[in-house]
Formats: C-alpha cells, sequence, structure tokens
C-alpha cells in the first residue's frame, strides 16, 4: 500500500488537489465501513500527500452523514502524521470577512448525533483535548500563509461546530456571537476528536464564505454565496498546502505538540481484568 506523510480532508468546493503529481487512486476498507470516497495519493511540492473529499465527489454526503471514524482510520492506515481539514465556515465577527481565511485555535461541540470516539464495546478512553486543533501544525499553517503575501489570514479564533444541515437561526447566531464563538462550520467535529484518539496532528483551514445570518446589512448565508465565495479561498488554501508541505518537520517527536502521545495515560480499562 502506498504511504502518505500528510492526509488533506477536503471540504464543501475542494473535491480535488490538482498540483499532485504521481497520482495514483486507492479505495480503502476499514472497520468502521468505506471512507466517504476514493483517497487520492500523490506528491506536493515532493512530499506524498493523501486527499479525500469529506462528502465525496459530487457532494453526496451531508455533515451528519460523513463516516468520520472511517475517513481518519484510512488516513492512519497510510501512514499519515499530519492531517489538515480545508473547511467552509461562516463568519460571527465583522473583521472576519468572506474570503478570509482563519486557523482556528478552539472549538465548541453544538452537534448532536454523531459518534465521537473509536473507543466503546469494553474500552473506555480519555484523551485530552483542552487543545483541539494541534498548535504544532496550526502554526506551520499560519506561517505558510503569511509566506504567501497576498492572503487575509486570522491567527487562533473559536469554532462552533453545528448539527447542520440546515443553517442557523438568528437567535442561534446571536447566541454563538454573545458566547464569543467566532466562526461557525458543520464538520470540525468528530474529526477532530477522531484524530486525537488516532494520535494524529490535526489542524484546520477555514474559509469563510459568509456572515452567516446575525449580520442585519448583509444578506443571509446560502449555498450560493458559500459556493460563490469558496473558489477563491479554496485556491489559496491549495498554495497554503504547496508551502506546508516543505516545512514539516520529518519527526514529531521534537515537536511541541503532545498528539503522537494523546493515548498515554489516557486508557482507563485495565486489560488485565
Ligand atoms: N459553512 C459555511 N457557512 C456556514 C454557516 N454560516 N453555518 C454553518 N456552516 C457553514
Amino acid at each position: 500500500m502506498p504511504q502518505a506523510k500528510i492526509g488533506v480532508i477536503g471540504g464543501s468546493g475542494l473535491y480535488q488537489m490538482e498540483n499532485m503529481t504521481d497520482v495514483e487512486e486507492i479505495r480503502i476498507q476499514t472497520p468502521f465501513g468505506d471512507p466517504s470516497d476514493v483517497i487520492t495519493i500523490g506528491k506536493v511540492s515532493g512530499v506524498e500527500m493523501a486527499f479525500l473529499p469529506r462528502h465525496g465527489r459530487g457532494h453526496r454526503l451531508n455533515p451528519s452523514e460523513v463516516p468520520s471514524r472511517a475517513n481518519i482510520w484510512a488516513l492512519k492506515s497510510l501512514g499519515v502524521e499530519w492531517v489538515i481539514s480545508v473547511s467552509a465556515v461562516g463568519s460571527l465577527r465583522q473583521e472576519i470577512a468572506p474570503r478570509d481565511l482563519v486557523i482556528p485555535d478552539q472549538l465548541l461541540d453544538r452537534t448532536k448525533s454523531r459518534v465521537n470516539s473509536f473507543y466503546e464495546g469494553g474500552v473506555v478512553v480519555h484523551c485530552a483535548f483542552a487543545e483541539p486543533f494541534c498548535p504544532t501544525l496550526s502554526s506551520l499553517l499560519l506561517e505558510s500563509a503569511h509566506e504567501l503575501g497576498d492572503v487575509k489570514v486570522h491567527q487562533g479564533g473559536t469554532y462552533v461546530c453545528m448539527e447542520g444541515p440546515l443553517f442557523s437561526t438568528k437567535a442561534e447566531s446571536n447566541a454563538y456571537r454573545q458566547m464569543g464563538m467566532d466562526i461557525i462550520g458543520m464538520t470540525a467535529l468528530p474529526e477532530a476528536k477522531l484524530a486525537r484518539e488516532a494520535e494524529l496532528c490535526y489542524a484546520v483551514i477555514a474559509c469563510a464564505t459568509d456572515y452567516d445570518c446575525w449580520y442585519e446589512s448583509e444578506e443571509s448565508v446560502s449555498v450560493e454565496m458559500v459556493v460563490g465565495n469558496l473558489s477563491a479561498n479554496t485556491g489559496n488554501a491549495k498554495r497554503i498546502l504547496q508551502t506546508l508541505a516543505q516545512k514539516l518537520p520529518a519527526d514529531r517527536s521534537t515537536q511541541a505538540c503532545t498528539c503522537e502521545r494523546a493515548l498515554d495515560s489516557a486508557i482507563m480499562t485495565d486489560p488485565s481484568l
């Protein structure tokens, strides 16, 4: 089986990576069923990258239907250590304009019907999740974005993950603003939790596409608006990934983050009983 160091999960508007060379498509089966689609493996800036479209080609899976356990398992089985999610989000702040990018550093879970863990049926694991996104990967993404010079990127911010598939009401949107949330999306969970349990480094390039529905002087979010604003910022996300590929350290154990050791002292179940 081919191996890859970087995994990219592409959200709405990102269904393929045109800048990959030596491309191969592979279908992976996992104990949790099929991933969202075939995985494309190739090289970006000379580094092996695996690309998986989260909603499947043709956008056939809604956020609640994404098989996240299979997706993370499949990437792990390819040897992936660094997972970057590229996701469309709504902005809950005036200063985060549509077409800006955000590298969030916090997460609030407002999902309702998703499986959040690999561990069940007799094995109990409680991983630390105070820092839901890998700080090492997030800062390399930020550095890569800054190097491009022409990309508006915001450092940090809280991503509230809602269930969907309908967008929020105005009451919800305003409540999230009052709670201090910065961006809203439907897909960072359970991915971030599963990536942590799989001891992968995981971070998000959030592409702001709209002001959700809180901003009275702006039109409320619609699919047309999301799709219209995506093409510009997914192009920038791909350029960031090209720069990032050259920066990732060969050995994760030399890095400040502890994602690689997330299961150390997280397992409650006594295997001897
Ligand atoms: N994805 C893009 N825009 C969004 C919004 N306003 N709410 C939830 N998910 C989104």
